[in-house]
């Protein structure tokens, strides 16, 4: 039986994931604000500290696991706690736990992406940029003009900054090369208390209520915990920096030819140096 860390264990994925693991025999590190192992305000510098460290202790510097559910929703004057929950929540308790996750030599990470990556339309690079760059206050300060459309750009802007960090990352030596299995999960609307508090908010509710999905209304945080463990399973050991989107069909819906996509003839100097460069490794 493993030891896995799960943030965002009181509510919603986080919550239900924590249980699967549980249930099945393994050892639960939750990281919350509270109701958690570790309580800590992933928001702030401190917490995010506080949160890696101690995790690392509880799990005596082997994990084989983690899964990054802490989160917030497109929350209007949230922005820079959406900003540093999203993004900096996960990344930086990612680069804390690394070698814990390499020493127990065949690790799996899942973190929550969402397909408001996908689906968000005009969210400005600087802002993805900027959270890349780890400046969550450039980010905020990327979208002030935009009012109430500042949060959605900020939270969409967050989960392309993770996914794409995600993959950059998964990939490397330290990562991949060390047995560590890095991945996204891009749900769709799901019925939690994230969602839950969007549909009690009259304008929010009409978005989520008028926005298209295929298979039909929301998904239920159980069926994306059972995704959350099977990519924390050996069945998942050839998955490698993959986004999975399980949101009923809005991602098919609006960009169905945007992936796959052939390398364009512009990207063959870089396509053909990285092929060059990986053998060389
Ligand atoms: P939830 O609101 O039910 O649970 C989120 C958990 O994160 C809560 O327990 C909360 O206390 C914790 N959290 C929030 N701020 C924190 C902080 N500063 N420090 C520590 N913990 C903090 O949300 P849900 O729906 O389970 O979301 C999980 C993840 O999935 C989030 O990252 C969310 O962005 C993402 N997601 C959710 C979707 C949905 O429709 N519910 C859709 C797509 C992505």
């Amino acid at each position: 039986m493993g030891t896995y860390a799960v943030t965002g264990s009181a509510s919603g994925m986080g919550r239900e994931a924590a249980e699967k693991l549980r249930a099945a025999g393994h050892t639960v590190i939750g990281v919350d604000l509270a109701d958690a192992e570790v309580t800590a305000d992933l928001s702030t510098p401190e917490g995010r500290r506080v949160a890696a460290g101690q995790v690392l202790d509880l799990a005596d510097g082997r994990l084989d696991g983690a899964v990054l559910a802490a989160g917030l929703g497109p929350v209007p004057g949230r922005e820079s706690v959406i900003a540093r929950v999203n993004y900096l929540g996960v990344v930086e308790l990612l680069r804390a736990w690394r070698v814990a996750l390499a020493a127990a030599g065949n690790a799996k990470v899942v973190v929550l992406s969402s397909n408001s990556t996908t689906t968000t339309p005009a969210v400005p690079r600087r802002t993805v940029r900027a959270l890349l760059a780890g400046d969550p206050d450039r980010a905020v300060r990327s979208v002030r003009l935009l009012g109430r459309a500042a949060a959605p750009m900020v939270y969409a802007g967050s989960k392309i900054a993770l996914s794409h960090w995600v993959r950059r990352t998964a990939v490397l030596p330290d990562w991949a090369g060390s047995g560590i299995r890095l991945n996204a999960l891009a749900p769709g609307a799901i019925r939690t208390p994230l969602l839950e508090r969007q549909l009690a908010d009259a304008s929010a509710a009409k978005a989520v209520r008028s926005f298209p999905v295929p298979a039909g209304g929301y998904g239920e945080p159980a069926q994306l915990a059972d995704w959350v463990v099977f990519m924390l399973s050996d069945s998942a050991n050839f998955l490698v920096g993959s986004v999975v989107f399980v949101d009923g069909g809005s991602d098919a819906y609006f960009r169905a030819e945007s992936w796959p996509r052939p390398v364009p003839f512009r990207g063959l100097a870089r396509y053909l140096w990285r092929m060059r460069s990986f053998g060389a490794r």
